[in-house]
């Protein structure tokens, strides 16, 4: 079982959360917002999960396979990259980025994301089913 952790629980990423819980495969265990009343918003429906505003406390939890970023797109690169330096999978929610930051990302990829120390990671982005 995948164990996930959502970084944003802001409008959209309610719909990541409904997803992992019709999920036979992936399990929900983190989520980390800057806003307390979205960390109090994401455990109704998951009373189970961790909360934190810290994002390094969600990329050092052993119980976090997998990170979904779903942050305002101008923040994805940032939060994105410290992803793949701690070594987790990672899926960016559309649109990867803007134009300010798309060039980041095309030099990241670049540089093959070499930070992530060898190991062998997904990164992807996607949108969930509505
Ligand atoms: N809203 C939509 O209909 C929709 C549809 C498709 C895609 N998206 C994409 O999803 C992403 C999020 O959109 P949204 O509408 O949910 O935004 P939102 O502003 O409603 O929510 C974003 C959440 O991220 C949190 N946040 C911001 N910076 C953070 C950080 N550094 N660490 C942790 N949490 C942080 C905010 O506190 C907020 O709760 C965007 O990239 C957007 O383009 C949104």
């Amino acid at each position: 079982m995948l164990r996930v952790g959502l970084v944003g629980y802001g409008y959209w990423g309610p719909n990541y959360a409904r997803l992992l819980r019709e999920s036979e495969r992936a399990v929900l265990t983190w989520c980390c917002d800057l806003s307390s009343a979205a960390l109090t918003a994401a455990k109704q429906p998951d009373p189970a999960i961790k909360t934190t505003p810290h994002l390094d406390e969600l990329l050092e939890a052993p119980d976090c396979d997998a990170v979904i970023v779903i942050v305002p797109t101008s923040r994805h690169y940032l939060v994105a990259k410290r992803v793949i330096e701690a070594g987790k999978h990672l899926l960016v929610e559309k649109p990867l980025a803007d134009e300010r930051t798309s060039a980041q990302f095309a030099q990241a990829a670049e540089a093959r994301w070499d930070d992530a120390d060898g190991r062998s990671l997904i990164a992807s982005t996607g949108t969930p089913r509505r």
